[in-house]
């Protein structure tokens, strides 16, 4: 019997930014998915989930398509069955695999990253693969594009797969470079679910892309070919030509680029532990998400409220919004008075039950010992 450990995430900021080749800045956090599995003599899998109580079987020799499964967790599996078996050319053992989760699903915390995670780290280690782990993240990506339909961009996978222990994990989604940066110690990271759950969030999400993609060819049409992605474009070029765009791309496009600029700037704010700064920077992220990329909703703009009456250093929406979690930094010596406050002060704006929880930075999906 072998145990994987995969962790949910949570963004510090650089959102909606990871598909235009820019930035991003996920923690991986002890709210996480556990699969227990016992290799098979075969190529069958089945397949429990305890959370949901559901099981479900496929065979790795005929691997269904993703429109012959239903839509539940049985198709993030399959999706990375095939994504290992199509890269490597190997057939993959059969598993009896049980999945446990004290992740909340549709919170925005990527327990589908977590799930295809955990999943890519068992069947490396039993098939003995010996792939690396961003290259897994790459292929657990191209399982949800092509099993979930999401045209997600690299982020979530990479934090599930790579991040350390009490660190951020920066990934630029264009070369690949990533480097953890520790979190100051006397910070806490608290996820602030708005019991809203996600709607809509697939069909918009693929809307965003192509609206970035319109804006994109717009600015190579005004700049150069050079521009491939938002990423090519910088803030000084933004100020002189965002405003010859069209809406809904001109905003979108003063999202994304302002967005990356943050990142960076939220970088050295997190090395120096600029309370000011990084609560500057994640208010604006927020605000820009809400106004500009139009991906909040009256709740996760309360909670945000809530969580920065209650005392919070910063405060934003995480993940692909339209309901959620919202990414809380705390200073540990006022955790205790802000968990206590800031429920009571959402619950006046909202009529959704808010959860919390006081997050430890975990390392990336592993074997348990
Ligand atoms: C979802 C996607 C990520 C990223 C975020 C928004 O979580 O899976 O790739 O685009 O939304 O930042």
């Amino acid at each position: 019997m072998l145990c994987v450990r995969a962790p949910g995430r949570v963004n510090l900021i650089g959102e909606h930014t990871d598909y235009n080749d820019g930035y991003v800045l996920p923690v991986a956090i002890s709210l996480e998915m556990r699969v227990h599995a016992q290799p098979r003599a075969d190529t069958h899998c089945i397949l429990y989930s305890d959370t949901l109580d559901e099981q479900a079987e496929f065979d790795l020799r005929a691997i269904p398509e993703p429109s012959q499964l239903p839509s539940g967790f049985v198709r993030y599996v399959a999706g990375v069955a095939w994504a290992l078996q199509t890269h490597t050319g190997c057939t993959l053992r059969g598993v009896e695999a049980t999945i446990c989760s004290n992740l909340p699903v549709g919170a925005g915390l990527s327990s589908s990253a977590a799930l295809e995670a955990a999943f890519a780290v068992l069947w490396n280690t039993i098939n003995e693969l010996h792939i690396d782990k961003l290259t897994l993240a790459q292929w657990c990506q191209q399982a949800e594009q092509m099993y979930a339909g999401v045209q997600c961009g690299l982020m979530d996978q990479a934090a599930s797969l790579l991040c350390e222990a009490g660190s951020a994990l920066f990934l630029d989604t264009r070369t690949l470079f990533v480097q953890s940066v520790a979190l100051p110690p006397n910070w806490a990271i608290v996820v602030a679910d708005t019991g809203k759950p996600r709607a809509l969030a697939d069909s918009e999400y693929n809307l965003r892309r192509a609206q970035c993609e319109d804006a994109t060819q717009a600015f190579r049409n005004l700049l150069s070919e050079e521009v491939i992605a938002l990423r090519d474009v910088s803030p000084e070029q933004a100020a002189l030509y965002l405003p010859l765009l069209e809406e809904p791309a001109r905003r979108r496009a003063r999202h994304v680029i302002g967005e990356n600029a943050r990142v960076l700037e939220f970088l050295t704010a997190l090395r120096h532990a600029d309370a000011k700064r990084v609560r500057h920077l994640m208010l604006a992220s927020h605000a820009s998400l809400r106004d500009d990329y139009e991906v909040s909703c009256a709740e996760l703009d309360a909670m945000v409220e809530a969580c920065m009456h209650a005392g919070a250093i910063g405060a934003r929406m995480t993940g692909a919004g339209f309901g959620g979690a919202c990414i809380v930094l705390v200073e540990k010596t006022a955790l205790e008075p802000f968990l206590h406050t800031a429920g009571q002060y959402y619950r006046q704006y909202a009529s959704y039950e808010p959860r919390f929880w006081a997050c430890e930075a975990v390392g990336g999906a592993s074997v348990c010992i």
